[in-house]
């Protein structure tokens, strides 16, 4: 028998635990340390994952969080996001000793069967494009390439923000919360939901929620995670920024909640500002020069099933943890 098929026979996909807790981290780590010895050609420890962010994932769809075991090792995991009919995977990590054996595609098979009984009608991810393995492993899985997604941080500073027009969304609100960002999501995409990833910030205390209202309406909104604090490197993350495209003035909209993000981070000794997302328009990528985020690399965004794109060009989304 081959050592392919006795691999795959051996191997076992179940849900993870809490109790997997550690070993998850672990594969991760291995994983993408191996991953950039490769790429970059020099050892880097990779920190391990926050664990506060896998609780979360375990917490918003525990059927989603998935480990592949071998003899009672755990050899890699995958997890699934579901936000409204668009679902994707990420991250996706084998062992490298057990990788190039099956393992990587029986996890992302059962995470598209996972995502296909959520309900979700777009299935994608998105990945290094620069890693030949990776657009292999990916498109020979029936995904196809679709727009770059830009990676982008700013070193914050000290300086005067506008973000006056801004309201915190607290854990007390929570469901208006997540009704406001259900309905913007549906305005950039109908079959868009941020919902589960706003309430998630909130009820896992992972970031703050943040949102534009004219008084007859929401005009935009932020989901900033924060939650790395002591666990990893000084960053925080803006996870998305949704404006209505019907709003006569986006940009201000935009602007308003990208200052607001970045004055929560620096209250919260941040030093830096990760983001990502699709300059789709190439308006936005002009915008975020002007508020002096630079350019540190690029992704590619790849689709296995259904058809994307969005409303307005003043938009952060990605689908990457
Ligand atoms: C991506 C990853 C999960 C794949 O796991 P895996 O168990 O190795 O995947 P599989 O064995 O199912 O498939 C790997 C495929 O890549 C191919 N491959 C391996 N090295 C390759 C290379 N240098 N160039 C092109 N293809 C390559 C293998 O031959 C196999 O393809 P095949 O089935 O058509 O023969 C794993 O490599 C990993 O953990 N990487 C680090 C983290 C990462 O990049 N995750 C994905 C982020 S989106």
């Amino acid at each position: 028998m081959s050592m392919l098929i006795r691999k795959e026979r051996e191997t076992r996909l179940r849900a993870m635990t809490l109790d997997d807790m550690e070993e998850v981290r672990e594969v991760g780590q291995i994983a993408w340390s191996d991953l950039a010895m490769h790429d970059i050609g020099r050892k880097f420890r990779y920190p391990k994952r926050s664990e506060r962010i896998i609780e979360s994932y375990l917490a918003t769809d525990p059927g989603g969080c998935i480990v592949a075991e071998m003899n009672g090792k755990i050899v890699g995991s995958a997890f699934c996001h579901v936000w409204g009919k668009v679902g994707w995977t990420g991250p996706l990590e084998v062992l490298p000793t057990y990788q190039d054996h099956g393992i990587g595609r029986m996890l992302l098979n059962v995470c598209e069967t996972h995502l296909t009984e959520r309900g979700c009608t777009t299935i994608g991810l998105e990945t290094m494009s620069h890693l030949a393995k990776n657009l292999h492993f990916y498109l020979s899985s029936g995904y196809r390439p679709g727009p770059t997604t830009l990676i982008m941080e700013k070193v914050i500073r000290r300086e005067a923000l506008d973000s006056t027009g801004v309201r915190e969304i607290t854990r007390r609100d929570l469901d208006e919360g997540m009704e406001i960002v259900s309905k913007l999501s549906h305005a950039v995409n109908p079959q868009l939901d941020y919902a589960p990833e706003a309430a998630s910030i909130l009820s896992k205390a992972l970031g703050n929620v943040f949102v534009i209202d004219d008084g007859e309406g929401p005009l935009g909104c932020a989901l900033l995670h924060t939650y790395q604090r002591g666990e990893e490197a000084p960053y925080s993350s803006i996870k998305a920024v949704l404006v209505d495209p019907r709003t006569p003035e986006p940009r201000s909209v935009f602007d308003q909640l990208m200052s607001a993000c970045e004055t929560r981070s620096l209250e919260e000794g941040k030093t830096k500002l990760l983001t990502r997302f699709s300059p789709v328009d190439t308006r936005i990528y002009k915008v975020m020069l002007d508020r002096s985020y630079s350019l540190r690399g690029a992704n590619l965004r790849m689709i296995k099933r259904g058809e994307y794109a969005e409303a307005g060009w003043c938009n952060i989304t990605s689908w990457a943890g």
